[in-house]
């Protein structure tokens, strides 16, 4: 069969000799798809599509930027604002007033917050986030449950033992380059499992210096659960954080602690917030928030211009289209149709996941195998997918027709690769690699 990414490939093996890893983020490495047919580079972007660097043009039912484009892409609106700040110059001596600006708008939209920080990406904003809480405690210990990131607050769970992130982030993962000396700072819990909590609390009871989590993550919580955790936080005087980097802005506009009624000290947002743009914020309650005068978090690219812009354009957009609504229908439909289509050729699938980023795994022996022959069979057909979705608002209902369609019979050729023994032969690239616990199953 003619390869029909020739260039894209080319420019993999040359980027393999010059980038570790090929790309900077996990989720988007090409053997976390199918090594040899994923495309990898894109030349243009607009709406749902996206065009390789090969000129193949597919429709994204995909990881959507990894969520990062919760509008679409190059929405005109978006890159206009950012296209005016280009104008006037993205960066100078003095500040941008889009900062005041758009920390008003994150205050509006939570009133518990009063103060907020900004930063570029989402595991940076999450440090700040830690040292904000350490310095407005004075105490060091971390209970965290989910992915934040990889900077060496987190990473250092992993010191003395390769389990503690391994139903968090993937398993195995290497501290390597960690400072020991953060060796039992940080400590999991798994969501839902107040009691799991607990446990490190009655370990590490005076010196709980933040309690961080994702408002929801696969499964929904339980109201014990939330209310268990905001008494724990005040009772031992610990921070709580709650990492809206992927949450946020999906089932509403803002946190989505706000519609789960979590109450937290500090919330921290990226990905979505700027649609593309890098963007993040720490938003908190005054007097801790304060903290960060107390120690030094500082940075020049946190002063340019075209990260608020693309913000404050994108958080007005999606409260005037009410752009969670579309991203919970659009979720919805997908994950009704992965059932529907699962079932109809005996496929045994897990789903999960909130609405608009949604996931499914394979339940069989050969998953990773199956897994990349959808990918590459959906590929032949024109659309980016995989395993996830993540639901973008220019996706339209006919977008989700077309795909599950092409889901449909790309579930039953590889059902009848399976049955007669030959899935490995009908593989043109590599069984899939597997990934993030919290992104990809
Ligand atoms: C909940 C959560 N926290 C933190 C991060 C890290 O954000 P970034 O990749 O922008 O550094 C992610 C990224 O997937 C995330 O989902």
């Amino acid at each position: 069969m003619k390869n029909l990414i020739p260039k894209g490939l080319s420019l993999q093996r040359r980027a393999k000799d010059r980038i570790p890893g090929i790309t900077q983020l996990l989720s988007k490495r090409p053997d976390m798809f199918s090594y040899g047919v994923w495309p990898c580079y894109y030349d243009k972007a607009k709406g749902v599509y996206v065009w390789d660097i090969d000129g193949n043009k597919y429709i994204d039912m995909s990881i959507g930027g990894i969520g990062a484009n919760i509008l679409g892409y190059a929405v005109d609106e978006v890159d206009n604002a950012v296209i005016k700040a280009i104008k006037n110059g993205v960066s100078s001596s003095l500040n941008c007033p889009e900062d005041v600006e758009l920390a008003d708008m994150l205050c509006e939209l939570h009133p518990w917050a009063q103060k907020v920080r900004f930063a570029r990406t989402g595991g940076e904003s999450m440090a700040i986030a830690i040292r904000i809480a350490r310095a407005y405690t004075g105490k060091d210990i971390i209970a965290f449950c989910g992915y934040h990131g990889w900077h060496d607050w987190y990473i250092s769970a992993n010191i003395g033992t390769e389990d503690a992130l391994g139903s968090h982030l993937i398993a195995g993962v290497n501290p390597a380059g960690v400072p020991k000396g953060l060796k039992n700072t940080a400590f999991p819990f798994h969501y839902n499992r107040l009691d799991e909590l607990k446990k490190i609390v009655s370990e590490h009871k005076k010196n709980l210096g933040a309690i961080v989590m994702e408002p929801i993550r696969g499964e929904k919580p339980k109201p014990e659960f939330i209310d268990g955790v905001r008494e724990i936080a005040s009772e031992t005087k610990a921070v709580l954080i709650i990492d809206e980097i992927s949450a946020g802005f999906r089932i509403n506009t803002g946190g989505a602690h706000l519609k789960l009624k979590i109450e937290p000290d500090i919330a921290v947002f990226s990905k979505a917030l700027g649609n593309g743009y890098p963007i993040a914020a720490v938003i908190g309650k005054a007097d801790i928030m304060d903290a960060a005068e107390k120690t030094f978090i500082s940075s020049t690219n946190w002063t340019e211009r075209t990260g608020p812009s693309a913000a404050l354009a994108t958080i007005k957009i999606h409260k005037r289209e009410d752009a969670s609504k579309h991203l919970i229908k659009i979720g919805g439909l997908v994950q009704k149709g992965w059932k529907k289509i699962a079932k109809k050729n005996s496929f045994k699938i897990e789903i999960g996941g909130m609405l608009p980023l949604s996931h499914f795994s394979f339940i069989d022996k050969k998953a990773q195998v199956i897994k990349a022959l959808f990918i590459q069979l959906m590929l032949k057909k024109g659309f980016l997918a995989c395993t996830s979705f993540y639901a973008m608002f220019a996706h339209t209902e006919e977008n989700v027709t077309q795909y599950l369609k092409a889901a449909d019979e790309s579930f039953k050729l590889i059902a009848e690769a399976l049955s007669n023994n030959n899935i490995d032969k009908m593989l043109l690239g590599k069984p899939s690699s597997t990934g993030f616990k919290r992104l990809v199953s």
